[in-house]
C-alpha cells in the first residue's frame, strides 16, 4: 500500500509525518507492506533537505529522519497513490483542484483523537514543532491501528 503524505512546501508537515509512520510501521513490523512517502503541493523547496525544526524535534524522539529530499505533488505520484494525507483544508482544495476530487485524499485530523482539532498548524507560520509533532503522533497511530486490519 502506497501513502502520501502532503503538505504546502514538503519540508515541515508531511516530512514530520512521513518519518513518524514510518517508525510507527517499522516498530510493527510492517515495513515491507507500506511505501510511505511525502510531497508539497507548492514546489517552493524542490531538492531541498527539511526543515531544522523538523529535524530537531524528530531526532529529538529518535525518529530516524536521513536521506530525506523535498519534492512537488505530481500527477504520476498521485495516482500511483492509495491514500493520500494531507494537512489541513488548503492542502485538500489544491490536491483535489489539480487531480480531482477522490476517496483516497483524506485529512489528517480525521484520525486525531481530539475532534476539535480539524487541520494540522503550519509550524512555518506558527513556529511550534512540538504541537505539530502531538497531532501527528496522535492521528498517525490511530490511522495505522485503523489499516492494518
Ligand atoms: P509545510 O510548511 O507546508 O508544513 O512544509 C511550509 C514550508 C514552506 C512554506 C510554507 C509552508 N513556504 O512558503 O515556503
Amino acid at each position: 500500500m502506497k501513502i502520501t503524505f502532503v503538505c504546502l512546501g514538503n519540508i515541515c508537515r508531511s516530512p514530520m509525518a512521513e518519518f513518524i509512520f514510518k517508525d510507527i510501521v517499522e516498530k510493527n513490523n510492517m515495513s515491507s507492506c507500506f511505501d510511505i512517502t511525502s510531497a508539497g503541493t507548492a514546489g517552493y523547496h524542490d531538492g531541498d533537505d527539511m526543515h531544522h525544526g523538523t529535524k530537531t524535534l524528530l531526532q529529538s524522539k529518535k525518529i530516524k529522519c536521513n536521506n530525506f529530499v523535498s519534492k512537488k505533488l505530481t500527477k504520476q505520484l498521485f495516482d500511483d497513490s492509495n491514500i493520500i494525507l494531507v494537512m489541513d483544508d488548503n492542502n485538500f482544495n489544491d490536491v483535489v483542484n489539480s487531480f480531482g476530487q477522490n476517496p483516497k485524499i483524506k485529512k489528517m485530523t480525521d484520525y486525531c483523537s481530539n475532534k476539535d482539532i480539524k487541520y494540522v498548524p503550519d509550524p512555518w507560520f506558527t513556529k511550534n514543532f512540538d504541537e505539530v509533532f502531538e497531532i501527528l503522533n496522535d492521528s498517525l497511530n490511530n490511522f495505522f491501528n485503523q489499516i492494518k486490519k
